[in-house]
């Protein structure tokens, strides 16, 4: 790892009990977790107050999306205020189950961001391509597109990571190299440099997401460029979860 403070985030997606939930975050209160890392959790929105109120502080809570705008006459959706009421202070837009099942654009998710990161939300900016696009050669173009949509919609970088979450690594098992994670994280940063500032590029950290877990984190969080994860499956086991936190290295 290279940029920052390593940070790993936990995707709950839409898995979880109340049950399941109280004994997963009794494991993450009692975990032991190396202190030079940001560690924060995305429980589904139903959990989220349950869970912002029996974790311990020294892990912080996420939202797995929010609305582009003020709260009001919105059926099903939740509004970033209403996320910092119950002690949320992260969301994580762009999310490729976002982007690829439910249909979200680029233009949206660039609104939302910008709404959440006026609001005083950190934004997790989720980029990745499909594996068609991978084999098409189109990696670094389909990056660079969801990147730029961010950059332009947003008011600052300074309250965001950004995670590369390759689509077909997402879920499959199949995690990308260190050596394929390095370099859509080099580009990535290199696009910082050119089109944002050569401060942003230094400062922001990159994650990885895509099928981690706590046999292959080791390896990846050694790459000069990898600031930390963004995990899925392997987040909803509290001992795992840990085991990722600290491959810091
Ligand atoms: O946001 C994290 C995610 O999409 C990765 O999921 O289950 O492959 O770790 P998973």
């Amino acid at each position: 790892s290279g940029s920052g403070k390593f940070f790993v985030g936990g995707n709950w997606k839409c898995n979880g009990t109340k049950d399941s939930i109280t004994k997963l975050v009794s494991d993450l209160n009692s975990a032991k977790l190396e202190s030079d890392v940001d560690v924060v959790v995305a429980p589904p929105f139903v959990y989220l107050d349950q869970v912002t109120s029996s974790l311990t502080d020294r892990i912080e809570v996420s939202a797995q999306n929010s609305w582009i705008g003020k709260g009001g006459a919105f059926t099903g959706e939740i509004s970033v205020e209403q996320l910092k009421d119950i002690g949320c202070k992260w969301v994580i837009l762009g999310h490729s189950e976002r982007r690829h099942v439910i249909g979200e654009d680029d233009q949206f998710i660039g609104k939302k961001a910008a709404y959440a990161l006026n609001e005083g939300l950190g934004v997790i900016a989720c980029i990745g391509e499909l594996l068609e696009e991978r084999e098409a050669g189109k990696t670094f173009d389909v990056c660079f597109q969801q990147l730029k949509a961010f950059a332009d919609a947003v008011p600052s970088w300074d309250n965001i990571v950004i995670a590369y979450e390759p689509v077909w690594a997402i879920g499959t098992g199949k995690v990308a190299t260190p050596q394929q994670a390095q370099e859509v994280h080099v580009a990535v940063r290199d696009w910082l440099k050119k089109n944002v500032s050569e401060e942003v590029a230094s400062k922001t950290r990159i994650i990885y997401g895509g099928s981690v877990n706590g046999s292959n984190c080791g390896e990846l969080a050694k790459e000069e460029d990898i600031d930390g994860f963004l995990v899925g499956g392997a987040s909803l086991k509290g001992p795992e979860f840990a085991t990722i936190v600290n491959s810091v290295t």
